[in-house]
């Protein structure tokens, strides 16, 4: 079965506080886009599990998400593990923000749905999914949602209207685990104004959606990286960008255009800048 796993922005992210289990309460609005990695799975007679993807440094074994996600479903569906072959052609940038990882789990979990034809509802596939990442529920859902609690809390939202999305990886990545460390510690200059982006997403507006985004993280980042991101989003702006942000713990910066020869433009002028550049679409 071939499937796609698409990549999420965040429209906005705000971390509530640190909680008595060492995860973090968030308030964020997810999007999907386009952008996606191509899965595909087949059983095999070996009976073993084995991930291959077109990343040479990425695990083939437990280690990826991907296998995760297949160990978790057999867990849950107390049956033995079948042999599966996971094959993964890598498009949306690793470590940047974009919940590739998780994406891939969520996308394996909805194919092993249909292949073993469990016929689940989606919420039960989007549970299953909670104990590999905390982003793998919304990537198992989709779409425009908000994420709260540890990002499995999730509340359907009305679609972004119809934009182009510019998004640029820079040549760095981000740690998680260690960015939400940092996050303790910082104090936060400005927080994104979730409830105005939701209302916002109700009217149909756009401009007022890209005008509210933003994502407290920018604020963890070591100033070179800070730096890097804040000239991004410059530019972007400059382009004619309706808002920028940074999306997750980062780094890949991302903007919204009403206008899809401003996109391209921004693309061209991203493109002599280094890093990975991509143009897509919403889901
Ligand atoms: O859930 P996931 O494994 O994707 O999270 C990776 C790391 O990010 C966690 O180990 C934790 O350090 C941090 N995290 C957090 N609060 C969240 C989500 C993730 O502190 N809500």
């Amino acid at each position: 079965m071939e499937i796609l796993a698409h990549a999420k922005l965040n429209l906005t992210l705000d971390v509530l506080g640190k909680r008595p289990d060492g995860y973090h309460d968030l308030r964020m609005v997810m999007q999907s886009v386009e952008l996606a990695d191509v899965l595909n799975l087949s059983y095999n007679d070996t009976g073993e599990l084995r991930v291959g993807t077109n990343l040479h440094f990425l695990p083939n074994n437990e280690k990826n998400l991907a296998a995760q996600a297949a160990l978790r479903w057999w867990e849950e569906k107390g049956s033995a593990p079948r042999g599966l072959e996971i094959n993964i052609e890598k498009h949306i940038p690793v470590c940047a923000g974009l919940a590739g990882g998780s994406s891939d789990a969520a996308a394996v979990l909805r194919a092993l749905n249909e292949m073993e034809r469990a016929c689940l509802p989606l919420e039960e596939v989007a549970r299953i999914g909670e104990r590999v990442g905390s982003d793998v529920p919304y990537c198992v859902m989709r779409g425009t949602a908000l994420a709260e609690g540890r990002g499995e809390v999730l509340t359907p939202l009305p679609p972004l209207p119809q934009c182009w999305v510019v998004l640029c990886k820079p040549e760095f990545s981000i740690s998680t685990p260690a960015l939400f460390a940092k996050i303790d510690s910082v104090r936060l200059r400005c927080r994104p104004d979730t409830q105005g982006a939701i209302a916002a997403l109700e009217a149909g507006d756009l401009h007022g959606v890209a005008r509210r985004m933003y994502n407290v993280f920018e604020d963890a980042l070591p100033d070179r990286q800070r730096a890097r991101v804040t000239d991004l989003k410059n530019i972007l702006i400059q382009s004619g960008a309706l808002g920028a942000s940074m999306s997750g713990t980062g780094p890949t910066v991302f903007s919204l255009f009403d206008d899809e020869g401003r996109a391209r433009e921004a693309q061209e002028r991203l493109l002599d800048c280094g890093g990975e550049v991509f143009m897509t679409q919403t889901v």
